[in-house]
């Protein structure tokens, strides 16, 4: 249940991003297509697809799922600070806030949709599993447990989604685009997500159908062997 609301938060994030950002969706088909090429991606491409591990924890940390994260209680009276904090004092993890997931002083130009601010100069991950990378899957002892899970689920939805399709706005019958805002959030009690809006989605390549099949198949196949 966990893992349900937020890795659609996560997909939604990711889909509203590369509509608003069509070069970071250039970008990352272009990566797709000189790794794959006509076949689709699988998780063994992984380490030849750094933008697109990029781009799902950039999904992440621009709609984090759980923007005040899950609240904490301290066991004991500690110190931080200079501030005294009594023991059963509540925490909220203001993850989407400005010190933590807008900090300018970590991500530069924290409201733009860019993947690769995970990136490095050669277009390798900069940082594996540092404060920037996994902020919205919260912090300490009870840090999300299905992180790992749910950067593979990102990983392999993400490329194989953009490797199938171009992701448009549809269009309404006056021929005008059908727009989503960046800032159009539900409120999901703990979680908050973009509202529901529509994908135009056009091929990419030839017998698409079959080969998403064909590859579903093989995936099917593989997790039945290791069962
Ligand atoms: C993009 C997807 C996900 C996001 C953004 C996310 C985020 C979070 C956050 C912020 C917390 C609270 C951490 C804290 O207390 O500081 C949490 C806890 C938790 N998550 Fe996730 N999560 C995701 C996916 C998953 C998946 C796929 C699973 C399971 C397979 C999962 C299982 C859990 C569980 C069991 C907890 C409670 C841990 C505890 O209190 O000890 N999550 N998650």
């Amino acid at each position: 249940m966990a893992g349900q609301d937020t890795t659609d938060t996560a997909l939604r994030g990711f889909a509203l991003g590369v509509l608003h950002y069509p070069d970071v969706q250039k970008a990352a088909q272009r990566q797709l297509d000189s790794v794959c090429g006509a076949r689709p991606p699988t998780f063994e491409d992984r380490e030849n697809l750094p933008y697109i591990l990029a781009l799902a924890k950039e999904s992440i940390r621009w709609k984090p799922g759980v923007p005040m994260g899950v609240m904490h209680t301290a066991s004991e009276e500690f110190e931080h600070r200079g501030y005294v904090i009594p023991e059963g004092t509540t925490f909220i993890d203001n993850i989407w806030f400005v010190r933590i997931g807008r900090d300018i002083s970590v991500y530069h130009n924290p409201g733009a949709f860019d993947p690769t601010r995970f990136l490095d100069a050669s277009g390798k991950l900069s940082s594996e599993n540092t404060r920037s990378d996994l902020l919205g899957f919260g912090r300490g002892r009870r840090a999300c447990p299905g992180r790992e899970f749910a950067l593979n689920t990102l990983f392999i939805g993400i490329a194989t989604m953009l490797w199938a399709f171009r992701f448009q706005w549809p269009v309404d019958e006056n021929g005008d685009y059908v727009v989503c805002g960046v800032n159009e959030i539900e409120d999901h009690v703990h979680v908050a997500t973009p509202r529901p809006f529509g994908v135009a989605l056009e091929p990419r390549h030839q017998h698409l159908r079959e080969q998403l099949l064909e590859s579903m198949n093989e995936s099917a196949a593989r997790l039945y062997l290791i069962a």
